[in-house]
Formats: C-alpha cells, structure tokens, sequence
C-alpha cells in the first residue's frame, strides 16, 4: 500500500489532545502514512500576525489532505493585547484560520454526519405511552460552506454608492428614513453552481450510501432568491437521482420536527448559515461536540475536523478529560474520502462497540460538569476512551 502524507494541523486548546489520539487509532488500524505537522492558530498569531501562516498553505496545497484539532479565537481587543508588542499597529488583523482555509481553498461541501450510536447515554429519547422510544438518528447534512451569510460582504454605516445600489430595490422603501450609521447589513449571496455542487454532493453520497431521501432544508417561501436557487437546482440535480426522493422542509419547521421524528430524514442539504444551525441541531440528538465530525471537501483539498473548539478550560487538564470520539470519526471520514472504506468501517465499528457496552466513558456521556473531579465519579481519560477504542479494532 502506498504511503499517504497527512497534514495535522493540532492548532491550540483541546486540539492538541485529540487530533494525537485520533492518529493513534489510524496507525493502530493500519493506515501507512507520514503525518507532516503544520502551524495554525493563536500562537501563530501572536507570534508572526498570521494564525494561517503560509507554510501550513503550502503543505496543504503540496499534500492536499489535512486533519485539523481546533483553534481559539478571540475578540478584536484581546486580538490586539496578546500580539507581539514588535508587530503592533502594523496593519495585522485576526482572521480565523479554519475559515480563512475554507475559503482559501474554495472547500465548499461540509459534510456533518449525526449517526447515533447504541448505548449512548447521550441519545435522544422519546416519551411513548408510559415508557421511551429512542428512535435511530442516522442523518448526513450537507452544508454549504463557503457562501451566505458567512462570506463576509457586510456593512455598518454602508457607503453612500452601496446604500444607493441597494435603494434600487423596491422593498428599500421601508428603511428610506434610517441613517447610514443605524443600517447594519449583511449580504446573503448563493451562486448556483455552489447550488448544484452541494446539492450533487447530497444525491451521490445519499445513492453511494443508501439513504432513500435528501431534503433541502431552506426557506425559499420568504427567502425566494438564494433559498429559492438552491431548492431549484437540487430539483434539476434530482432528476439525475430517480431511487432516491427529494422533499423541501423550511429550517424553522425542520427545527421542530427533528426534535420529533429526526429518524426520518437522511441526507440534508442546506446552504451556509442553516445547514450550520441544522446540523447542530441533529448533532445533539446523537451526542453533541464529543461526537460531531465533520468534514470540508473542495476540488483538490480536503480538511477533516471534530466540530468543537478549543476548549480552553480544559486545555491544562491532566489527565485529560475530553471526548476524543469526534475527532476519531474525522479521521474515519478522511479514510473514506482517500478510499480507504474498510478502515474507516472498522474505526466507527470500534467506536460502537466501545460505547455500546459502556464500560468506558468520557464525562461528557456520563453528563457530568467537566473538571478534574470527574474521574471520582467514574469518567474515562481521554486516552482511556482511545484505548478502548483500539482494544475493539
Ligand atoms: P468549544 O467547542 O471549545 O466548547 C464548548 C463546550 O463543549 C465546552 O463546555 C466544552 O467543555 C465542551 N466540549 C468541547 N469539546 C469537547 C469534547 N471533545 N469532549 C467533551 N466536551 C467537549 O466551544 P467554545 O467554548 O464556545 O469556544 C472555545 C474556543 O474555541 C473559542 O476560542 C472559539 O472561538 C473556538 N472554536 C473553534 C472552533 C474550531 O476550531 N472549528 C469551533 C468552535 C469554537
Ligand atoms: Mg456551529
């Protein structure tokens, strides 16, 4: 087998306790590769000005397959107070590193898988008559990631020549009398072949895996132009998919009904801002920030990540109390996407088991307030969780 060079990026907090143990479940699998690590994070900013600096760019440009911990991020005034007093008052501005890499690379299609395990005490439960029900969740949402709201096209106080752009719209009328300085405005942007490039991704991933429906979860009934493009092209994309059922749910409603019946949907595709809401929404029905794992794919790069941060008020802990259960099943998603399936099956299989049987358990499943305490109340170490991880392969 050949052998892969992977870009680990720990980056701060927490980030540098999991992605080490998410390594040792890959190597003790049988993945052959060299890990190259690369600088990203607050470190990086205090240090150089730069928490993306250009060498870790090049890595990921030369190797094309990151593996990302997290990253803290901190308010424009402590960005300021913690950069090195030579670098001060020289144009250096704090951008997130993770997103910043999104956009750099143009990584469009985020994939959140929120599967439930069994046994996990962190499942969610349903009341059925005098009893429980706990309905099997076993949703991929497919978020676009790069556009929307979160593309960074806004304003406070617009300048005139936006401001009068903007008044050529008819429905302007009703802000006609507020001051520039009183207008606050961010841009909703979709492109259609973002559209059709996540809604595509949605079909393949739904006919590759099984999933018998792929929902586009908008809200084109009052969005009508961005929400309305991508209903339509994912309408377009449907036809190439006839097995699989596309149906249209609005994000407020998708919001109650998955904390009704969240068994029913497989794959969801939505754009920027409500497929962050949506998936974090079916993330909590399956174990939250220890289990979510996530996936950034573009054309040529590919960055896999827990969903968490940093967690700084854990970073000092010894031993560590985290979940390394995200990141590991990262690492799972990146063994499929290089077609490594097998591994990567055997990885989550692990996983189950370990939380099926429920003998180990980080204290986040066992509900507890993180601390060093926890381990009196019977929580796992974050390496114990790995080790039993790996005891199960
Ligand atoms: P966080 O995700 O770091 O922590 C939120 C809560 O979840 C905390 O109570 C933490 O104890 C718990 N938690 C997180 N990961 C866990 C794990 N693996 N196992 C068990 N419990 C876990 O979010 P927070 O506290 O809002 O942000 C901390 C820093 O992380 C900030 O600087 C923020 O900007 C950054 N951040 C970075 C992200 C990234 O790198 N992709 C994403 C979210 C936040
Ligand atoms: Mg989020």
């Amino acid at each position: 087998m050949a052998i892969r060079t992977i870009v680990t990026m720990p980056g701060d907090g927490i980030g540098k306790t999991v992605l080490p143990e998410a390594i040792r479940v890959l190597d003790a699998v049988g993945f052959a590769a060299d890990y190259v690590r690369a600088d990203i994070g607050w470190e990086f900013w205090c240090k150089e000005g730069n928490a993306l600096p250009d060498r870790t760019i090049k890595l990921l440009e030369q190797h094309k397959v990151g593996l990302f911990g997290a990253i803290t991020s901190k308010p424009k005034d402590k960005a300021q107070a913690e950069l090195d007093p030579a670098l001060r008052d020289k144009g250096f501005q704090y951008f997130s590193p993770i997103v910043t890499m999104r956009q750099l690379f143009d990584l469009d299609i985020c994939i959140r898988p929120c599967k439930s395990f069994a046994g996990n005490p962190l499942n969610f439960i349903r009341r059925k008559g005098d009893g429980f029900e706990e309905p099997k969740v076993d949703t991929v949402i497919f978020r676009q990631n790069t556009e929307c709201l979160y593309c960074g096209v806004e304003w406070t106080n617009p300048p005139a020549d936006v401001r009068q752009a903007l008044e050529t719209h008819r429905k302007m009328k009703a802000f006609a009398a507020v001051p520039s300085e009183d207008l606050a405005i961010s841009l909703r942007i979709f492109t259609r072949v973002a559209c059709q490039r996540i809604a595509r991704a949605g079909f393949e991933h739904a006919r590759q895996y099984g999933y018998k429906s792929v929902t586009v979860c908008e809200k084109p009934n009052v969005i009508r132009e961005t929400s309305g493009m991508m209903e339509a092209e994912a309408k377009q994309v449907a036809k190439e998919y006839p097995g699989i059922a596309l149906w249209s749910t609005n994000i407020d409603a998708q919001m109650m009904w998955l904390t009704k019946n969240p068994e029913d949907y497989g794959v969801i595709v939505s754009g920027n801002m409500f497929g962050d809401i949506v998936s974090d929404g079916f993330a909590g029905l399956v174990g939250g920030l220890g289990f979510a794992c996530s996936a950034n794919l573009g054309r040529e790069v590919a960055v896999f990540e827990p969903t968490h941060g940093s967690a700084p008020k854990y970073e000092k802990l010894s031993p560590s109390i985290v979940n390394p259960i995200a990141t590991i099943l990262a690492a799972g998603m990146m063994l499929d996407h290089i077609g490594e399936n097998a591994m990567s099956k055997r990885i989550s299989a692990a996983v189950a088991k370990v939380v099926e049987k429920g003998k180990v358990r980080t204290y986040d499943m066992l509900r507890l307030t993180g601390g060093p305490d926890v381990f009196k109340s019977g929580a796992a170490t974050t390496q114990q969780m790995t080790d039993a991880i790996i005891a199960e392969l």
